[in-house]
């Protein structure tokens, strides 16, 4: 009997891996975070399987539940939001699962800033631009920042920021970081990206908040704050340059590069 952690993806149901709807397809047992899990996401689960939204479930009577999956037997598949690296509540869970012996697997997830930036329909990383991301949030009333964690620091780097779980703190991101960005620095909120009802709203550190007065969003949203959000006039990464060196082109007999349609496999990840 074994716990499956899967991530479900940040909200269209077929953004779920292949290999978490297989497994969701041989559990006998279903557990989901249904707050913010697409209910879609059931149909992969036999007919007969035991349903379980988590929402109202403390973490003992969560436990409860791959207790008595055990005694039956029964492999459980426990779905949540995303990505299962950031945000899942999954440490405490596998710990759990380890004092009880319990074995368990994680099959990761499409994470939310990866959705809501095919929403913006941009690169999160721009050449000599933006070269670093930090996913982070402000402190909430389910865990308080660690003392180092601010948005001060993060913003002294210049890098682009992606506040999680933060949307009714739209005040203190613009307070801390108008400083260290400027007022005329991109600012991005995607609410519920790759939903049906996915909202973009996009203006800078001084008009956002009044862009977000007019159609407001109460949760489930990622603010990104960073000069790459809006950048054009960017020089173009050495990549795709014909002098560059790459490590899979060929060369041909004069030990030029060979032309890219005669490189088999030259393609950048
Ligand atoms: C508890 S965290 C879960 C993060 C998730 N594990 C991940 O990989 O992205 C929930 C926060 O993620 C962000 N989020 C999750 N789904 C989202 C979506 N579809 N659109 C925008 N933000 C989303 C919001 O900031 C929300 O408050």
């Amino acid at each position: 009997m074994t716990v499956h952690f899967i991530g479900a993806g940040p909200g269209a149901a077929d953004l779920i891996t292949v290999r978490g709807r297989d497994l969701l397809g041989r559990c006998q047992v279903c557990l989901y975070a249904g707050s913010i899990v697409p209910a879609e996401l059931l149909q992969y689960c036999p007919p007969e399987a035991r349903l379980v939204d988590t929402a109202p479930l403390s973490l003992d009577e969560i436990e409860e539940e791959y207790i008595a999956a055990t005694a039956h037997g029964q492999d459980v598949a426990r779905l949540h939001s995303g990505d299962l690296s950031i945000w899942s509540a999954v440490a405490e869970q596998t710990r759990r699962l380890d004092r009880l012996g319990i074995a368990w697997t994680m099959t990761p997830g499409v994470p939310a800033f990866a959705g809501a930036a095919a929403a913006l329909g941009r690169e999160l990383t721009i050449p000599a631009i933006a070269q670093s991301l930090v996913l982070t949030r402000v402190s909430g009333r389910a865990s308080p920042m660690p003392a180092g964690e601010t948005l001060t620091g993060f913003g002294q780097t210049g890098a682009t920021l992606a506040i999680h779980l933060a949307i009714h703190a739209l005040d203190q991101i613009i307070a801390e970081l108008t400083p260290l960005y400027g007022p005329t620095c991109p600012v991005a909120v995607v609410v519920r990206a790759t939903c049906p009802d996915e909202r973009v709203i996009r203006g800078t550190l001084a008009d956002i908040a009044g862009r977000m007065a007019e159609a407001p969003a109460e949760r489930t949203a990622l603010v990104f704050v960073g000069p790459g959000l809006a950048a054009v006039g960017f020089q173009e990464s050495a990549l795709y340059d014909v002098d560059y060196q790459r490590r899979f082109r060929g060369r041909d007999a004069h030990n030029q590069p060979l032309a890219r349609r005669e490189v088999e496999s030259g393609e950048p990840s």
